[in-house]
């Protein structure tokens, strides 16, 4: 196999995303190692997975900087001192400055908890159920400058349920991220699919069965 691509990757949380990606590059055959978790909150529940699984952690926090300019730039700086070829948002909840967008164009993956262009932003899944959505689930997408924007890597569907509040329904997407993540960042990894456009082409992608919900009798 070649060489592990060196992953870096953004907290500010519970961190179940990061977990999912840290089993994945647990495989011998996983294209994609995590060098370093950076988290801007100092008690990110995140931080204490990282540490458990022997991987470097920093906390930068933004309240430390006097601008997002300051903030980005001491991140990128991180990165860059460790090596870190891929950067994953998994969970980091401050918006990023256009110059480090630019840094990290089309190395640098988000997850959002919605069927992307739809629902970007907070309280997706408050929304979904409000709008009658039969389906939601989730996206990890290139970062762009604004918010939950760029080119979509891979989806996962997850049905709404009549039953579902904001937090079952979150759970179930949660689900989908922690199997959706691991795999969008080994076709990334890998190289099995790139940007052409502002469109993620996989050149060996195979049409599936579609999900109805409700189910077809
Ligand atoms: C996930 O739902 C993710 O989609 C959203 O924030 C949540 C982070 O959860 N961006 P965790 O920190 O990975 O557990």
């Amino acid at each position: 196999m070649t060489k592990k691509k060196r992953v870096g990757v953004l907290i500010s949380g519970r961190g179940s995303n990061l977990q999912a990606l840290i089993n994945a590059c647990k495989k011998l055959d996983y294209p994609a190692e995590i060098v370093l978790v950076i988290s801007n909150v100092p008690q990110a529940q995140g931080l204490l997975r990282a540490e458990a699984a022997l991987i470097p952690t920093l906390t930068i926090d933004h309240k430390d900087f006097p601008s997002r300019e300051a903030f980005d730039a001491a991140l990128d700086t991180a990165l860059n001192e460790a090596g870190v070829e891929l950067l994953c948002n998994a969970g980091f909840l401050r918006l990023h400055t256009p110059d480090f967008v630019d840094r990290w164009r089309d190395r640098h993956l988000n997850v959002h908890p919605s069927l992307l262009p739809a629902f970007r932003g907070l309280h997706s899944h408050e929304r979904v159920i409000a709008a009658g959505c039969k389906i939601s689930g989730c996206t990890i997408h290139f970062v762009r400058a604004e918010m939950d924007e760029g080119p979509i890597v891979a989806q996962a569907a997850v049905p709404v349920l009549a039953s579902d509040t904001a937090e079952t329904l979150a759970t179930r997407v949660l689900e989908a991220e922690h199997h959706l993540y691991p795999h969008a960042l080994a076709l990334v990894a890998s190289g099995a699919v790139f940007v052409n456009g502002e469109r993620v082409v996989d050149a060996n992608e195979q049409a599936q069965v579609p999900l109805f919900s409700p189910p077809l009798a």
